[in-house]
């Protein structure tokens, strides 16, 4: 496995767009963290990751040996009411987890929300996903409220934690 040193953060561009349809693929294929079960065909990849860039909405990634292992974005709202306020998801493949890659990926994309102008970041996790809801409160996310039976997959229920973080 490559060594977390080797790993490095970028923000996408068009290079990465296979590879992150990929790592996407492969994480809402495990039906486990994510609303997406599969990822969209490549050709809307690529037009979500051309209208990110354009918008200035940030995303980022990261590399192994070139290779997209995982992903951070977050997307402003459309409505010019809810401008102030973006939505995060992200994801890494199974190997590259528990390494602080999730750590440096979140950071940086914090830090570029806030320079873009986005005040109030918000996010939904699983509420079983105990490492994902370790690293939000870990960054300064707080707990909002609880979506009852938010998720129905394979005839399995969970829960949903509404999560916010503010820009000072
Ligand atoms: C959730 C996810 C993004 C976290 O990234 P990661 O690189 O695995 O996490 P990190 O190694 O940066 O760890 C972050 C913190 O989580 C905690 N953590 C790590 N592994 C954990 C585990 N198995 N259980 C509970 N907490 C854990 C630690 O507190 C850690 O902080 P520390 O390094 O200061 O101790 C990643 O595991 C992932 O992609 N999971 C599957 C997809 C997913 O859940 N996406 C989010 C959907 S809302």
């Amino acid at each position: 496995m490559t060594a977390r040193s080797e790993i490095r953060i970028e923000p996408i561009s068009a290079g990465h767009i296979e590879g992150f349809h990929k790592a996407l693929d492969t994480v809402a294929r495990e039906r486990e963290y994510l609303s997406l079960l599969e990822a969209f065909p490549l050709e809307e990849t690529r037009a979500f990751v051309f209208g990110m860039i354009k918008g200035g909405n940030p995303q980022f990634v990261a590399l192994a040996d070139g290779k997209v292992v995982g992903w951070c974005d977050i997307s402003r709202h459309a409505f010019p009411s809810h401008a102030h306020t973006g939505r995060l998801g992200m994801g890494i493949i199974p190997a590259y987890r528990g390494q602080g890659v999730g750590r440096r990926l979140i950071d940086a994309t914090l830090r570029a929300s806030r320079d873009v102008g986005i005040e109030r970041v918000e996010l939904s996790v699983h509420a079983d996903n105990s490492r994902a809801i370790a690293l939000y409160e870990k960054v300064g996310f707080v707990r909002e409220g609880l979506a009852r039976k938010s998720f129905h997959i394979d005839g399995r229920y969970k829960d949903a934690i509404h999560m916010a973080f503010f820009h000072e």
